[in-house]
């Protein structure tokens, strides 16, 4: 198909006017309005057929996981305070922000899921990535999480947070109720080595490495996924041991076999794994 010129007017109501765009432009555009349409209505259909499909494994007898979602007011939620920081969204492509977002969303399951749910922050929304929220995470607004346009410092202030960054020579080795734990939201491909890290050294704030050494074996960098971090820790949270939190985290195929099971190889290379399974992860 021809790539001309045409001048056409956008198909929506919130973005009126007339803008100059290839017809291919616009068919793209057309098709992730279509998409954006039938999303709700996908998702319902995909709900009710889980449903449908755990009514039949129950009828056949079939004992089912029953996961109970909890929230972080519950009596059994941790005190422990996680943020994501999302205020890096101009150091991202788009694809990477919609990775970044699928990473936030598996956090956000899984303190739901978990026994002791951690008092989960999303820090600095705004610009890019809160149009993509918009755009792709649909009722995030009522997620039980704390979401605000404020940063970290303002949130939690400037001698209460501990920035978690791989190249810090401060080693974590207890989770402190009155600290507040800071991510960087951040998935660069290693594009912007050190760049919390310098971030953290220059705004004067404490900062500390995941002890994983202790634990694994490393062959690379110890860059892990925003989610890994966030799991790593909810898991220490539930379990008290390191340990117990690294194995259920880190991927399987980056333990080194010859090595004692807690010991685990992570390269560089190896970092390139989405956010639906643990397997599947980008830095
Ligand atoms: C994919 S990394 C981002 C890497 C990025 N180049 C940077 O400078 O932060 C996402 C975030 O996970 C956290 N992180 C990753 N590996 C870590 C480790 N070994 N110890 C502590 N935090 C880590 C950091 O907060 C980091 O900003």
């Amino acid at each position: 198909m021809s790539d001309e010129v045409a001048t056409v007017a956008l198909p929506t109501d919130s973005q009126p006017g007339v803008v100059e765009m290839s017809k291919k432009q616009r068919k793209r555009l057309l098709k992730v309005e279509k998409m954006k349409e039938k999303r709700p209505q996908w998702r319902a259909e995909q709900r009710a057929k889980e449903k449908e499909k755990r009514r039949k494994r129950k009828a056949e007898g079939e004992q089912l996981p029953i996961v109970k979602k909890r929230r972080m007011s519950d009596d059994s939620a941790s005190s422990v305070r996680i943020a994501i920081d999302l205020g890096y969204d101009q150091l991202m492509a788009d694809k990477d922000i919609k990775m970044l977002l699928k990473q936030c969303k598996r956090c956000y399951s899984e303190n739901r899921k978990a026994e002791k749910p951690v008092q989960f922050y999303l820090t600095s929304l705004g610009g890019k990535c809160e149009e993509k929220m918009d755009e792709l995470v649909s009722g995030y607004k009522s997620w039980n999480v704390n979401i605000t346009s404020k940063s970290y410092i303002d949130q939690f202030g400037k001698d209460n947070v501990v920035f978690l960054a791989a190249e810090s020579p401060n080693i974590l080795n207890e989770l402190d109720p009155t600290k507040a734990y800071i991510i960087g939201g951040l998935v660069d491909h290693n594009h912007h080595k050190r760049y919390c890290y310098d971030k953290a050294v220059e705004l004067g704030i404490q900062h500390a490495q995941l002890p994983i050494s202790d634990y694994v074996t490393i062959s690379g960098r110890k860059v892990l996924t925003v989610n890994h971090v966030f799991e790593i820790l909810l898991w220490f949270v539930q379990t008290g041991s390191w340990k117990e939190a690294f194995q259920k985290v880190i991927p399987f195929r980056k333990i080194d076999k010859n090595d004692d099971v807690s010991k685990t190889a992570v390269s560089d290379n190896e970092e390139e794994t989405s956010a639906q399974s643990p397997t599947e992860n980008q830095t």
